[in-house]
């Protein structure tokens, strides 16, 4: 069966000695035979610190929130997938929304950076989702395709194997605004089906879908009972020790 996964998405938030508090807080309370692959991704600074905390630990992983699609050159203020992945990274998120909003991201460059990624050992935890207005005039579907077209389907059936795709739609993110479980479930079987027709049944049937918006406590227990959901991207609730436990122990 796929990998069910938690990741939380720290944003720019966490100093690094406020980070290791955060994950040492986390890891603490969390039982060791859980069947849930917990990923924290921090800021590029507190890195270190989180990773040396949860190297004991054999089920929660590191990732990044960015990195540059080469490994390495004159690009000042860039972070490299070599250096992450030295670092102890063994995730990283794609083509968050902020991303594309704030640093004008498009899929042509995130399929390159999936590769890149890949290429290091890192696997792509690749985001995807809709905005309001196209919500609203019922284009969910169209945007979504043409999004998982452009980024995934150059790759390979083996890069594709190592890729996380997160279904986080725009209006839902920060805004306390979630999917509902049918809409979510809705978009993460179409996701699979494209994948399936594109890759064949046994890569979609082993591909994790997140999904990421507003998740919290009170509605992630719905969320991952739904068929084709197989974990959280969780940004603001993944700050809150006690409220990002809660979240992975819904499964
Ligand atoms: P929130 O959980 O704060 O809505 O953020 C979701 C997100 O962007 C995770 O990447």
């Amino acid at each position: 069966m796929r990998k069910k996964i938690v990741a939380g998405n720290w944003k720019m938030n966490m100093t690094p000695s406020q980070g290791a508090i955060l994950v040492t807080d986390i890891t603490r309370q969390l039982v060791k035979d859980l069947d849930v692959q917990i990923v924290i991704c921090p800021p590029y600074t507190s890195i270190d610190r989180v990773a040396r905390v949860i190297r004991e630990t054999k089920w929660v992983f590191c990732g990044a929130q960015d990195c540059h699609v080469q490994l390495s050159g004159a690009f000042t203020g860039d972070i490299s997938a070599a250096m992450l992945q030295e670092m102890g990274v063994r995730y990283v998120i794609l083509g968050h929304s902020e991303r594309r909003k704030y640093y004008h991201e498009d899929d042509i460059l995130v399929a390159e950076k999936i590769k890149t990624a890949i290429g290091e050992g890192i696997r792509p935890i690749y985001c995807c989702g809709e905005e309001l207005q196209e919500r609203e005039t019922n284009q969910q579907f169209e945007v979504v395709e043409m999004q998982i077209e452009t980024a995934l389907f150059g790759l390979s059936p083996e890069q594709m194997s190592e890729v996380v795709i997160a279904y986080e739609p725009v209006w839902a993110i920060g805004t306390g605004k979630t999917a509902t479980p049918g809409q979510a479930q809705e978009m993460h079987e179409f996701i699979r089906g494209m994948i399936a027709e594109k890759f064949g049944d046994d890569i979609a049937s082993k591909l994790s879908i997140l999904y990421g918006g507003s998740c919290k406590p009170e509605n992630a227990h719905e969320l991952f009972s739904q068929p084709d959901i197989d974990g959280g991207l969780i940004g603001g609730a993944s700050l809150d020790a006690d409220a990002f436990v809660k979240i992975i122990q819904s499964f």
